[in-house]
């Protein structure tokens, strides 16, 4: 066997160096939890499920979910490990990305538990521009927040739907204090100011899996837990974390079945014929 490439960086037969993955481990449609130890809870709801890698903070599990196909990858925390999850798992054949993830909502009316379902996301990362130009939007399928959405309605999950400010820190990059309460003047009112522009919540990964999704023409979307609230500075781990999961896992079935429609009638993108088709 010849010896890995530095550039290409893939070790034998396509098994990709950081999640340890090859073609053929992973569906089209994965989702993307950023903590390692929710794969296993987002695996809970398949009707079988099977350990596929263990990597640093990559853990990837393959399964089936009402009779499709399905995997999970965690990303870790933030968009410089997000950004190679994408890579390697487009590699291995993903098309379909779903972020499920906890969030900080900016808004009164989103209560604690309620889920946010992304269009966009300010690029508040460096990672994407390391592919892209500043003015490059971040922007989710319409086809997979159409899926979140059939998806959140049909399980009666509350959920609000529109724009995401995706940050590359917890702390001082979302307006909160750091150590000896250090914050610099250029962070000071930034939650007010992404509320004037109508942003509804703080997350870390989302807007470097959009801007990655729509260079390569794959489709992503993003569906997050309100576990703090910046508003009425509440904060709860964990709470709404398995609907955002349910969400997601329904919202894969959905776009599998919206899939097949779209094949079986030479369409490229789902139109309110398919959704309706479709509709039980
Ligand atoms: N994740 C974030 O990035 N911010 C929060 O406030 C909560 C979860």
């Amino acid at each position: 066997m010849s010896s890995p490439s530095a550039r290409r960086v893939e070790l034998g037969e396509g098994l990709q160096y950081h999640l340890m993955i090859k073609r053929g481990d992973v569906s089209r449609y994965v989702l993307l939890p950023g903590d390692p130890e929710r794969v296993p809870v987002i695996a809970k709801y398949w009707d079988k499920a099977w350990h596929v890698a263990t990597h640093r903070e990559f853990v990837t599990y393959g399964g089936y979910y009402k009779g499709v196909f399905i995997s999970a990858t965690s990303t870790g925390i933030g968009a410089p490990s997000t950004a190679i999850a994408i890579e390697e798992l487009a590699r291995c054949g993903a098309d379909t990305f779903i972020r499920v993830g906890t969030t900080g909502a900016l808004r009164r009316e989103i209560k604690l538990g309620d889920i946010v379902i992304s269009t966009g996301a300010v690029r508040l990362e460096g990672t994407s521009r390391h592919y892209a130009i500043p003015e490059y939007p971040a922007v989710a399928s319409f086809e997979v927040v159409l899926a979140l959405i059939e998806a959140a309605e049909s399980l009666g999950v509350n959920y609000h739907v529109g724009l995401t400010a995706s940050s590359d820190s917890f702390y001082v990059g979302q307006e909160r204090p750091g150590f000896r309460d250090y914050l610099p003047p250029f962070q000071r009112g930034l939650v007010d100011y992404l509320k004037s522009m109508n942003v509804l919540n703080f997350e870390m990964e989302a807007s470097v899996i959009f801007v990655l999704s729509s260079i390569y023409g794959l489709r992503a979307g993003a569906v997050c837990a309100a576990i703090a609230n910046r508003e009425t500075d509440e904060f709860k781990p964990g709470v709404g974390v398995e609907d955002a999961i349910r969400v997601a896992n329904e919202a894969v079935r959905i776009l599998s079945e919206w899939d097949s429609e779209k094949e079986k009638r030479s369409k490229k993108y789902i139109t309110v014929d398919i959704v309706k088709s479709t509709k039980r």
